[in-house]
């Protein structure tokens, strides 16, 4: 049944008329989904007023077929996020460094998941030149990993490429994330902040684990990182 109704909102985003439809559907929604959590766990709503203490946070891509709580299972409350396009950990972006600083001085979450996925825009334009603007100067950063992997990701397919240029990616932005001044602290005054990297299949919804998990400035030698 949901998958019709996704149908129907795709057929329904060429009809100009029913346009006021399609926003007033997602309220309509909404009203629906508060009903049905309330239903199941009476007081749900009440007891977030209360305190917000996820145990991870999640940087992943801004793509709309990778949302975090919902491939991990995960209710409201469970998981506080950043998503920009191509999960990219600059040092420089007030945005992300500001999630990164809450997270780990303010809430304390346990883990930090950097996620990336295949069949990435993000990736795929990094690798093509086919964008133009402000998000080609956010892409550099890829490039430079393409760059540094040319002779590895020349030998590959395209398919094939882009997927390990999206791993090598996630390694990249674990590493940047592991030199910032807000977890190398945390470290220090031993606080347990654990860094993991990980892809999602678009193709069939699973995660994967690509072996990656920091927990000490020690552990950047031993994953070459
Ligand atoms: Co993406």
């Amino acid at each position: 049944m949901g998958i019709y109704a996704i149908d129907a909102n795709l057929f329904s985003l060429n009809q100009e008329t029913s346009m006021a439809d399609e926003i007033q559907d997602l309220l309509t929604r909404n009203r629906e989904w508060a009903e049905a959590m309330e239903q199941n766990s009476p007081g749900f709503f009440q007891r977030l007023m209360n305190q917000q203490k996820p145990r991870f946070l999640w940087i992943g891509c801004s793509d709309s077929r990778v949302p975090a709580n919902q491939i991990t299972g995960l209710m409201p409350g469970e998981v506080f996020v950043h998503r920009n396009v191509a999960n990219v950990v600059l040092q420089t972006d007030l945005n992300c460094m500001s999630v990164v600083e809450f997270a780990i001085r303010e809430i304390k979450v346990r883990h930090v998941i950097v996620c990336g996925h295949y069949d990435c825009a993000g990736i795929k334009a990094a690798m093509d030149h086919s964008t133009t603007g402000v998000v080609d100067h956010w892409l550099s950063g890829i490039r430079d990993i393409w760059a540094s992997n040319k002779s590895e990701l020349d030998a590959l397919d395209e398919v094939a490429a882009q997927r390990k240029l999206s791993e090598l990616n996630v390694r990249e932005q674990v590493r940047s994330l592991c030199r910032t001044s807000v977890v190398r602290e945390a470290w220090r005054r031993e606080q347990k902040v654990d860094v993991h990297g990980w892809i999602y299949g678009i193709e069939d919804g699973l995660l994967r684990d690509l072996g990656i998990r920091i927990a000490s400035a020690d552990d950047l030698d031993k994953f070459n990182i």
